[in-house]
């Protein structure tokens, strides 16, 4: 595992569109896991800038998200698919036919649907390199605490914390979604590379529990200290209750000398 400690926000989407970026180049065709939220805003901005600047070819990628809101459509302000539009796709040039999201209109047999979901990534040859997010509660997709370490793409109840994080995103009058379709935590594990970033006090203790904590189904993201490939990108705020920051400085510099390759 590889903690990068940063400054701030800027400082983080900077740092993981550049190892984005130096994974397309490395395989145009790369299999791309995103993420949405607040946190991965501006890791888009700079994918969109080298884009814009000539330096960034999406062209041979193939993406798959996380998650969608349960009964949110494509079109509405508020679902992942929007989003992405809005933030990453209408301003790149991945073929629209290589984006996947689960849909979140999606009726009657989930199981179904989510297993086609699940076969669309292992067709694309599996995941190359995931991007994630993580909640409040320690959550990456919207596997809430409790979550199975092995859990696959399937329909999930979102916890209070969840939903109370979102109801500001909605209109007073719309009841904000109870349900989404995520990949699982066992999904996200066979990345072949994942990337976690994470930014503000709010996230410290998820942080420091996904680290440093045991591995527990109570915080998801601490099962991907079961990854050979994980690096987690962490702003001064978020890292503040991480008791070893001195040792990951240490690391990351030893890696940087020893082994540059894992660093891009
Ligand atoms: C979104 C997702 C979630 C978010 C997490 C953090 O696709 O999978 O796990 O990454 O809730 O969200 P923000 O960045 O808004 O704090």
């Amino acid at each position: 595992m590889l903690v990068i400690l940063k400054r701030d926000n800027e400082e983080i989407s900077r740092e993981a569109a550049q190892l984005v970026a130096g994974a397309v180049r490395k395989k145009p065709a790369l299999t791309l896991g995103l993420a949405t939220g607040g946190t991965m805003t501006g890791v888009y901005k700079h994918l969109v800038q080298f884009h814009k600047q000539g330096l960034l070819d999406f062209s041979q990628v193939v993406t798959f998200n996380l998650d969608e809101y349960l009964g949110l459509a494509a079109t509405h302000p508020q679902s992942f698919h929007y989003f992405m539009h809005e933030h990453f796709f209408q301003h790149v040039n991945v073929d629209p036919r290589n984006i996947h999201i689960p849909d979140g209109t999606v009726r009657g047999n989930f199981e179904q649907y989510c297993a086609t979901y699940e076969d669309a990534i292992r067709k694309a040859g599996g995941i190359d390199l995931q991007i994630l997010g993580i909640g409040r509660n320690g959550h990456i997709g919207f596997n809430e605490p409790t979550s199975s370490l092995g859990s696959r793409t399937r329909l999930k109840v979102l916890s209070q914390e969840t939903i109370d994080d979102n109801a500001k995103f909605f209109a007073p009058s719309e009841e904000s979604p109870r349900c989404a379709i995520t990949m699982g935590i066992g999904t996200i594990l066979e990345a072949k590379k994942i990337i976690l970033l994470a930014t503000g006090a709010a996230k410290a203790t998820a942080v420091a529990k996904s680290i440093e904590g045991p591995i527990a189904s109570a915080v998801s993201a601490s099962a991907l200290q079961l990854h050979p490939e994980v690096t987690f990108i962490v702003d001064e705020q978020a890292a503040s209750q991480l008791t070893q920051r001195d040792y990951y400085r240490r690391v990351l510099e030893m890696t940087a000398l020893l082994t540059p390759e894992r660093m891009s």
